[in-house]
Parts: structure tokens; C-alpha cells; sequence
């Protein structure tokens, strides 16, 4: 097996999934005002060092996904963050693009930049112990969007990118996120994200990127947050198999999805069905950062010293998804 595979699956296999914790300086303060925090770099640290030292790294979390601000911080006892999380048995990723920007010639949609210098970068993130990085492409569903030109040129990035990523001996997540902002239906969100998995794959194979030593990250196939026609998690999770299903090649080791603003519960319920129906070879697991940080956030603003309840509610998150990711996960569990 190859080592990139190896890594693939060291961090998504057996029940483990990502920790998806690389918010932007910008959105961490958003979270954090949230909760009334101060957004400071001690307390963006402090947060995030509590949850890397819960035990659920070892048991549960198979990579941390960091911000680069973070990965070059030193904990309380005084390691290198990657460092610590390598110790606790989990894997150091990083995000490496530099945010969606307005696309030239379409300008209501997105493009991600940090394709400059990025060789360069990557060495840097390597040498600093990362096992793996991210970058996430968006498209918005609308009557007209996403438009060819979005779904073609963040396809084109996305690959760029992967291909750069493997020359320097990590392992890329190749994040395409179909929004679930707005009116559209799931039969939309099924054909749009099938489209645009499709293209990535396209331009994957066009750049030679060995696709065993992947993650792909996507959404799944939900109606949109402001559609009257919700469907029922049971639809969710044969949707999103069927899409994957048709549009992943066989070679891709795992596919671990985002939460893209669902709740923890419905997060949880979603993946754990997905897992019960999955009748494919891919494993199915969670890169999750909202969904699995919202209550630990939400306690630790209150406590902000009191680390082990702040765990304790982390772990229960953690250990939920895991279940679900080898779909034994039921409601009951989490009394
Ligand atoms: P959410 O699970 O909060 O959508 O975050 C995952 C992520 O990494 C988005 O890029």
C-alpha cells in the first residue's frame, strides 16, 4: 500500500474522523463573539488545546485539520501544537488555501486562491510535522449558479493543488462544498454536486493525482436551509450514497464529509444512516468542525478554566460520530 494511503486510512479508518479546527483568525472571532470570548491568540489557543488533549484524540480522532496560525503555537507544557497532537496518536493536517474569492466573470460566485508559492508553503507546513492538508472549493446553488466557469476553474484548482500536495509526501483533502444556503431542492443539490464531484475528478485524473492517497471531503445532499421541501435523513443518506456512488472512482480510499451547518444531532443521525445503508468500498466518516465543536465552545465560554468538562462534552461528540461512522450510533446514546 502506498504510504499516502496508509495515512488516508490511519486517519478515517476504523470508525476515526477529522477534526476540522482551521477556522480563519476572522471566523474564530466570529465564533467566539459568539460566545462572548475575547478572540485573542491565548484564548484561540487555550480552546484549541483542550481539545486536543481530550482522550477521544486517541480513540476517536484520527487528524487535525489547523489554521497556520495555530500550527506554529506552542502549547502550555511547551511543544510544537503538531507535536502534540502526533502524541496523542492523531495526525497534524493544515489548511492551505487563502479563502474563496470573487470569481472574475462571474462575480456573485467564488473561486479559492493560494495556488502562489504554495510548493514553498507546503515544505514549511511539512517540515512543521503536517500529515495532510485541505482545501475547500464553494458553490452556491441558485436558478443559474453554479455557473460551468465556477465548477470548472475551482475543479482546476482543486487539482493543482492536490498535485502539489502529493509531490511533497502529504495527503490532500479535496474539499468541492455545494452550499446548503438557500431555496433549492435535494433533487438539485443531487444533480449539482454530482456535477461538480464529477469535474474535480475530471481535473484530478488530468493532473495525475494518485487518487488512493486522497480524502474527499463533500457535503451531503441535502434541500436547501430555506426549501419547503425538506426531506427525511433516510432520503438524505440514500441521495448522498447514490451521488457518491456515480460519481467517485473506486480508487479513493475514504470520503469524509463536512457538516456545512447542520446541527450536531442531525449531523450525527445523517452520517450514522449513511453508514448503514453505504454498500460501497469507501469508508464513510466525518471531517466536521461546527458539528463537533458547538457545545464544547458553548461550555468552555462559560468555564473557561474547567478543561475537563470541557472534554468531557467534546468526548461525547467525538465518540458519537465515531459510532456513526461505523453506523452503531442510536439516539439513545446520547443520554
Ligand atoms: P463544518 O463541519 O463546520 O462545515 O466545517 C468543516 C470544514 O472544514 C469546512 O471547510
Amino acid at each position: 500500500m502506498s504510504d499516502l494511503k496508509n495515512i488516508a486510512l490511519e486517519i478515517i479508518g476504523n470508525g476515526k474522523g477529522i477534526l476540522a479546527a482551521d477556522e480563519s483568525t476572522s471566523t474564530m472571532t466570529k465564533r467566539l463573539d459568539d460566545v462572548n470570548v475575547k478572540s485573542t491568540p491565548e484564548n484561540r489557543l487555550l480552546f484549541r488545546e483542550t481539545l486536543f488533549r481530550s482522550s477521544s484524540m486517541s480513540d476517536c480522532i484520527g487528524g487535525v485539520i489547523l489554521y497556520d496560525e495555530t500550527i506554529k503555537q506552542i502549547s502550555s507544557d511547551k511543544k510544537k501544537v503538531p507535536e502534540l497532537i502526533s502524541s496523542f496518536g492523531s495526525h497534524p493536517g493544515i489548511k492551505v488555501d487563502t479563502g474563496a474569492k470573487i470569481l472574475a466573470g462571474s462575480p456573485d460566485e467564488k473561486i479559492t486562491e493560494g495556488l502562489d508559492g504554495l510548493r514553498d508553503r507546503l515544505k514549511e507546513y511539512y517540515n512543521l510535522g503536517a500529515k495532510f492538508t485541505k482545501w475547500r472549493g464553494v458553490y452556491s446553488i441558485t436558478k443559474t449558479y453554479p455557473s460551468k466557469l465556477c465548477i470548472y476553474s475551482n475543479a482546476h484548482a482543486l487539482a493543482r493543488y492536490s498535485a502539489l500536495v502529493q509531490e511533497c509526501n502529504m495527503v490532500p483533502i479535496v474539499e468541492p462544498e455545494v452550499l446548503m444556503d438557500g431555496e433549492h431542492s435535494a433533487k438539485e443539490c443531487f444533480e449539482k454536486t454530482s456535477e461538480v464531484i464529477k469535474k474535480c475528478f475530471d481535473e484530478l485524473i488530468l493532473h495525475k493525482v494518485d487518487l488512493e492517497g486522497i480524502i474527499l471531503k463533500p457535503n451531503m445532499i441535502l434541500a436547501g436551509n430555506k426549501s419547503k421541501d425538506q426531506i427525511s435523513n433516510e432520503e438524505v443518506a440514500k441521495l448522498t450514497l447514490e451521488c457518491l456512488k456515480k460519481s467517485v472512482p473506486t480508487e479513493v480510499p475514504g470520503i469524509a464529509f463536512l457538516s456545512g451547518g447542520q446541527s450536531e444531532l442531525q449531523s450525527t443521525e445523517n452520517l450514522n444512516l449513511i453508514n448503514k445503508l453505504n454498500t460501497t468500498n469507501f469508508i464513510m466518516s466525518y471531517s466536521y468542525g461546527r458539528a463537533l465543536q458547538q457545545s464544547a465552545l458553548k461550555f468552555w465560554s462559560k468555564n473557561i478554566q474547567d478543561s475537563k468538562g470541557t472534554q468531557k462534552v467534546f468526548n461525547h461528540r467525538a465518540k458519537m460520530n465515531t459510532l456513526a461512522a461505523q453506523g452503531k450510533w442510536s439516539k439513545n446514546l446520547e443520554n
